[in-house]
This record gives C-alpha cells, sequence and structure tokens, in this order.
C-alpha cells in the first residue's frame, strides 16, 4: 500500500502545452497501425484537449480510397481498437478533419499532388505549414520516401515540418548509417522523430523519475552492490499473422534492438545534467557504446537463439512457428533471443545485464529486476541454506508498479527469515489508466519535444553492440542448428545454461 504524498510547490503549476494546429500525413495509411493505433491514440487524445481544435490528418496509400471511405475505416477502429467514440458529434468534428490522398512511395508524382493538397488544406484548416510526415510503411520504403519528401521541397523548415520514422530504423548498423546519411542530406536531426512505442510507456518514463527523484537508490546503482540485472519482455502472443515482417527480422530486430535496449539504457545510463532532449539522448548514447557481449569468441556464452514449436497456451493447442501462415518450414527465425552484456565504465565493469524476450511465452511481462549482492556474511544459517539477495522489481507491464524483496523474521522462537516484497501499484496509487504509448508520443512530436524519440547515434550505437549475433545468427545454417522450445514455455534450455555458468538463474515470472 502506498499513500501519495503530493509535493504542494509542483502542484497546480503543471499545465499540458497544446500543439500547434498540423497535419498528421500518414503514409501506409491503409495498414493496421493506423486504424489499430495511430487514430484511436489521436482520438484519445482529442477527447482529453490535448489537440487543437484545428489538427487534421492526411491518409496516404497506394489505393483508391473516398475521403468517407478512410472515415469509415478509421471510426471502425477507433471503435474496435480504441475506448469508443464517445459521442457523435466529437467524432464528426475529428472525421471533419480527416482526408485521404491516393500515392505511389516511389512516384515525384504523387509528392507534388500530395503537397498541393496539403497547401489547399492549410486554407481550409488553418494548418499553417505544420506538419508530421509519418512513415507507417514497410522499411524498405524508408529511404525511398525520405528523398522524395526532401526532393519535393516538403521539409524546408525544421520548426515546422517534422519526420517520424517507425521501427525498424535498419537492418544492421551499415544500412542503419545509410538510412541516417539520407535522413541528414534532406533535414536536420532536430526534424527527425525515430519512433519506439516503450518509450511511450509510462512506467518506462518513471525509470528515469524513480533514479533521479529518490536519493537512496542512486547511492546503490553500481557494481558495488549490485550483483545483475534482468530485463525480460515475455509476451504471450505469435506471430499474429505477420510472418512476411517477422521471417526477415526475428527476436532480435523486432524487439532487442529496440525495445530492450531502451529499457537497457535508461537503466544503466548516468544521470543527465538536465531533463532536454539532447542531455538525456546523450547519457543513453554514451552507456551503450560502452556496451558489448559478455563473450564473441564464444557466442553461446554471450546469445542464445530459439525457436518456439506446437504447444498449449491457456489450455489451447498452438501452431509451431514453422506452421504459421507465410513463415518457412526450414526457418531459422528467432522467435526468442536472450543476450549477456558487460558495460566498461567506472559504474558497472564487471556486472553482467541478462536481457531476454520471447514469443509464445507462458505470461506477458516486462520487466526490469535489479539483483543486488549477497549479504557478505550470514549469520541464520540455521534457517536458512542460502542468503536470498535483495531484488528491486520496475514492472513495466502488466501489474505497474515497483517492488523490493528483502528478508525478514518468520513469527515464533527461532531465527527463521523469509522474503517478502514491498509492493507498490500504480492502479492503486493513482487509480487512473496510464495514457496510450503512441498517444503521448504523437503529441510530444507535434511539439517537438524529442526526449522520447531515438536520436540517430543510438541507433547506431545499438546496431553496433549487436553486431557479433548478427552476423552469426543471419548465416544460412541447417534448421536444427537453432534450439528449440515448446509454445507456452520459458524459452530454450540453452538460455538457462547462459546464466546457470554464472552460477545464477533467471527469475521464475
Ligand atoms: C512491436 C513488435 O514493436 O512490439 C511486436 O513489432 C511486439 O512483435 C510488440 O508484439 C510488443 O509491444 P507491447 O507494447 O505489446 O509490449
Amino acid at each position: 500500500m502506498v499513500t501519495l504524498i503530493e509535493n504542494p510547490l509542483r502542484v497546480g503549476l503543471q499545465q499540458d502545452r497544446i500543439p500547434e494546429p498540423q497535419i498528421l500525413v500518414i503514409f501506409g495509411a491503409s495498414g493496421d497501425l493506423t486504424q489499430r493505433k495511430l487514430v484511436p491514440a489521436l482520438y484519445q487524445m482529442k477527447l482529453e484537449r490535448k489537440l487543437p481544435p484545428e489538427i487534421t490528418i492526411v491518409g496516404v496509400a497506394r489505393r483508391e480510397w473516398s475521403h468517407d471511405f478512410f472515415r469509415e475505416h478509421l471510426r471502425e477502429g477507433v471503435e474496435a481498437f480504441g475506448g469508443g467514440l464517445y459521442s457523435q458529434a466529437l467524432w464528426d468534428d475529428f472525421a471533419q478533419g480527416i482526408f485521404y490522398c491516393s500515392g505511389n512511395m516511389d512516384e515525384p508524382e504523387s509528392y507534388q499532388k500530395l503537397k498541393a493538397f496539403l497547401g489547399e488544406i492549410d486554407e481550409l484548416r488553418h494548418t499553417r505549414g505544420n506538419r508530421v510526415f509519418y512513415l507507417s510503411v514497410a522499411p524498405r520504403f524508408f529511404a525511398e520516401a525520405i528523398q522524395q519528401l526532401g526532393g519535393a521541397g516538403m521539409l524546408p523548415d525544421p520548426k515546422k515540418q517534422r519526420l517520424v520514422i517507425e521501427k525498424p530504423f535498419g537492418r544492421d548498423l551499415g544500412s542503419a548509417q545509410i538510412l541516417n546519411r539520407v535522413v541528414r542530406q534532406v533535414c536536420c536531426e532536430e526534424q527527425v522523430y525515430r519512433i519506439d512505442h516503450y518509450l511511450g510507456k509510462e512506467t518506462v518514463q518513471n525509470l528515469m523519475v524513480f533514479r533521479f527523484g529518490n536519493a537512496i537508490f542512486e547511492p546503490l546503482w553500481n557494481r558495488q552492490f549490485v550483483d545483475h540485472v534482468q530485463i525480460t519482455v515475455a509476451e504471450t502472443v505469435g506471430l499474429e499473422g505477420r510472418a512476411g515482417y517477422y521471417e526477415t527480422s526475428g527476436a532480435l530486430r523486432d524487439m532487442v534492438q529496440n525495445h530492450l535496449m531502451q529499457l537497457f539504457s535508461l537503466t544503466a545510463m548516468e544521470p543527465p545534467n538536465s531533463l532536454d532532449a539532447d542531455s538525456i539522448r546523450n547519457e543513453k548514447v554514451k552507456v551503450v557504446q560502452a556496451t558489448h557481449l559478455a563473450d564473441t569468441n564464444f557466442l553461446e556464452y554471450s546469445a542464445v537463439r530459439g525457436q518456439y514449436t506446437p504447444g498449449w497456451m491457456n489450455g489451447l493447442q498452438v501452431p509451431g512457428y514453422r506452421s504459421e501462415d507465410g513463415a518457412a518450414l526450414e526457418s531459422i527465425t528467432p522467435t526468442y533471443a536472450a543476450l549477456k552484456f558487460y558495460i566498461d565504465n567506472w559504474r558497472w565493469k564487471g556486472v553482467p545485464f541478462y536481457l531476454r524476450t520471447g514469443k509464445r511465452m507462458p505470461k506477458k511481462v516486462t520487466e526490469i529486476a535489479i539483483q543486488f549482492k549477497e549479504v557478505p556474511f550470514l549469520m541464520f544459517q540455521s534457517a536458512a541454506k542460502q542468503a536470498n539477495p535483495n531484488v528491486l522489481v520496475l514492472r513495466i507491464q502488466p501489474n505497474e508498479g515497483i517492488s523490493m524483496r528483502f528478508e525478514v523474521k518468520t513469527p515464533g522462537n527461532s531465527l527463521r527469515t523469509r522474503s517478502v516484497d514491498m509492493d507498490f501499484r500504480y492502479d492503486t496509487a493513482f487509480g487512473k489508466a496510464n495514457t496510450d504509448a503512441y498517444a503521448r508520443l504523437l503529441v510530444d512530436c507535434m511539439l517537438g519535444d524529442q526526449t522520447l524519440f531515438t536520436r540517430g547515434d543510438e541507433v547506431e550505437a545499438s546496431w553496433q553492440a549487436l553486431t557479433p549475433v548478427l552476423e552469426v545468427w543471419d548465416a544460412p545454417a541447417p534448421a536444427e542448428s537453432i534450439p528449440l522450445y515448446e509454445a507456452g514455455t520459458w524459452g530454450p534450455v540453452e538460455s538457462e545454461l547462459l546464466l546457470n555458468r554464472d552460477g545464477r538463474r533467471w527469475r521464475r515470472l
């Protein structure tokens, strides 16, 4: 149980800023992300009055859709995947600002047509040339779209036009560097918003407040007191019809390079000088640049992959990865990855960071667990065979919160000890739903706040840290070379060995 104590000086001072009138131009607007995430999130923001009345959405895609068809498609999305319409009048007002403009990503004429159309919309909706171009297209089109936007003169003013690029940004260090060069040719870093929706999650942002808003944890946050860190992003879902994409990506590109590396860098970075975007991003880049796999001579000592086979989830039988629609019969695409990193700096030298993620795990859990060192000398031998080290767990999702595990004496005459948890839960403390990650990030982008977006050098640093694994895992190999795990279990046995070798084990979640 947690009692909320407000700082009286801070209460009432904060007021949400409202972005300037603007057009959100979504490339790939007929795709899933627009209907399931982006527009429901924007509508929620409209409902919470966090958007200007002139807010306008222009969808761009190849199909020949009418404005009305697009509006209806998005309305269905808000009803099915968002919080519902809430009021017809509100939807009608929102829908008046929705338009569709068909076009081909690779045809200069399409961009000229779009440019002219956006000019007309500026007149109609008073959007003053402010635009966010959101690239929600297959990654192979990123470079083309960026060049074309630049070529059509659609990104001339860093203060007025912004570019949002979905993940994955490149597929290795080389391609990320090339994409960064393309971006720099047409606009400046100030205009670029590489989106990672994990950074929009409330509890991920809380990591910084927790670390740097409290005096008691930071002194312990280093090699002197921390034994090791485990970061887990476990999912119950399988491919969800995305085999076409997933076969070219796998767990390392889909989850580790972006989401897990963000959790990792926020956990390990040094305190920034201030909360401005570049101060934070400088620290994140620095720590990722100092990060390397534990052992690159014997890759299996620092990286384990796995792929799920048929199994049972919640009493239902589910197919193995290779039988999913669109997956190759001999596929070696990893659906599970576990890595062991070291960081070469004063704070963390010698402390292993274990990262794992997998699909078709028994539970959906995202957490960061900081395991502290054991007590130097255990006086209670008769009670406990071994010391239970203290663990601080930051639960990112679900059951968002923080818990601290420590030892207490069990009641009675003998000196027996037991581990207990001190627990903070967001929902019981605040009783309100967290803002959707996409909603938060879209509004930040419209406000020109890059703090929660990945900078170019940061993306390159994280690809660099993963390069030794990519080189081996990308090489053609026979189907039997990838360790397997049954759907509904915690990954291949090899991943246990990764920690057992060090005398440790994965947390049971
Ligand atoms: C996406 C990945 O970025 O994140 C998906 O492409 C994954 O494969 C998803 O399922 C997980 O996001 P969340 O917010 O559900 O943890």
